[in-house]
């Protein structure tokens, strides 16, 4: 037997974007229904980036998600930048006249937002299986999953949003040769990434190009650091005992006179790493938000921005769509996202090529990515062209009750 039901939106996937998603329709008086193939526990507890523009949390602050953040969250003027053994600050606050990021982990932002949703009593549902998108083309398509309990549902929806990350159903269920362009790149290594027991060695995240490879030193609170180190594409993580990743991240890090402090390490992953563009990002009554729509590599943290920014737009269209009968939004949807999108593609891959080495990378390249690096630390205009594209750009629009046309993402560009 299936269960027919009805909403307005139908959201796949409760990680930030979809959550968000729900939550901002809601405030604008849509209802929506989120379907997602993990347990609560799960999606509570991965372990994915913590950088937040000043935009992103300019954001989550407006729309009332703003209170554990603003008690927890780590407010970083800048970014350290670490390479031919030396370290050097970048003051984005200063660079760009007062913005700023916030450490704050996506999975704490998870936590937030589904209880935000659930206090609402919102209809998340979680542990769903053979969840499938139908009748695309119809002015009603249809969202099917089975619940935990196995009772298959069928919703019939006046949109749906694909927030079900790179590997979800939704882009694949867009008719073959609707996808306009698909632009990808892979990169020759991954991210070790731990979670540790130890109190951060630094004040502000350090980025460190090193012969041997990448380092990053993030952190998630005063307690609790977050590290990463460029490995082999396809690396097994047997082959990197704990001893050995600490150890190679103070040789990595090392600068006279600091000390990387050690401790426990929590948890350990390796990450590969993409650069990936759907376009569109909506086919007919789908659209696609975050990563099920675009991956960029986690060098410059703008994934879970990117998310953030999208879901922003998407809600204010979908409001305006379905409370206003106006699809103005909704037809600029895409290509609104996809200036920002690109624009992150290019500083992610950007920073990625600047700070990766490849083994047996020839010495041109290398000078190269020297050179770029010397050139940030010596020149304010190309500084701020990083903390500018670091820290956000045009402030983030969640609007529902404005009539006005979307706003151009540059505003200073005539
Ligand atoms: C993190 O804190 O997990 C983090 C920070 C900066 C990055 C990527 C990840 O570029």
């Amino acid at each position: 037997m299936i269960i027919k039901e009805r909403t307005q939106v139908g959201i796949v996937g409760a990680g930030p974007a979809g959550l968000l998603l729900s939550h901002l329709l809601a405030l604008g008086g849509i209802e929506s229904v989120v379907v997602e193939k993990r347990s609560q526990a799960h999606c509570e507890a991965r372990q994915r980036a913590g950088m937040l523009e000043s935009t992103t949390v300019e954001l989550l602050r407006e729309v009332g998600l703003g209170g554990r953040l603003d008690r927890e969250g780590l407010e970083h003027d800048g970014i350290y930048l670490q390479f031919d053994g030396e370290r050097h600050h970048l003051n984005f606050r200063e660079l760009t006249g007062g913005r700023w990021i916030t450490i704050y982990a996506q999975t704490e932002i998870v936590r937030d937002l589904i209880a935000a949703r659930q206090a609402h009593g919102a209809a998340l549902e979680f542990g769903a299986t053979d969840t499938e998108v139908a009748d695309l083309d119809s002015s009603r398509p249809l969202l099917r999953y089975t619940d935990a309990a196995g009772r298959r549902h069928q919703v019939a929806c006046d949109a749906i949003a694909g927030c079900d990350g790179f590997h979800g159903v939704t882009r694949p269920s867009i008719p073959r040769g609707r996808l306009r362009t698909v632009y990808e790149r892979s990169y020759p290594y991954g991210w070790l990434g731990i979670l540790a027991a130890a109190p951060p060695s630094t004040d502000e995240v350090i980025y460190c190009r090193h012969e041997n490879g990448f380092a990053l030193h993030s952190m998630r609170t005063p307690r609790i650091g977050r590290l990463y180190l460029q490995v082999p594409a396809g690396e097994d993580i047997a082959r990197w005992p704990d001893d050995r990743i600490w150890d190679e991240l103070s040789r990595r890090m090392a600068v006279p006179g600091w000390e990387l402090t050690t401790g426990p390490i929590l948890e350990k992953g390796i990450t590969s790493m993409r650069s990936f563009v759907a376009a569109p990002m909506r086919y007919q009554r789908l659209f696609l938000a975050g990563d099920a729509a675009h991956i960029v590599p986690p060098t410059g943290a703008k994934g879970l921005n990117l998310a953030v920014a999208d879901v922003a737009a998407l809600a204010t269209a979908l409001i305006r769509l379905l409370r206003d009968g106006e699809p103005d939004l909704a037809d600029a949807y895409s290509d609104q996202c996809l200036e920002r999108v690109w624009r992150a593609t290019y500083l992610a891959c950007w920073m990625t090529t600047m700070l990766h080495v490849v083994p047996g990378q020839d010495s041109f390249e290398s000078a190269l990515q020297l050179a770029q690096l010397r050139n940030l630390v010596t020149s304010r205009a190309a500084a701020t062209m990083l903390a500018e594209n670091y820290t956000g750009y045009a402030p983030l629009r969640y609007a529902p009750s404005t009539r006005l046309a979307p706003t151009a993402l540059w505003p200073w560009v005539a």
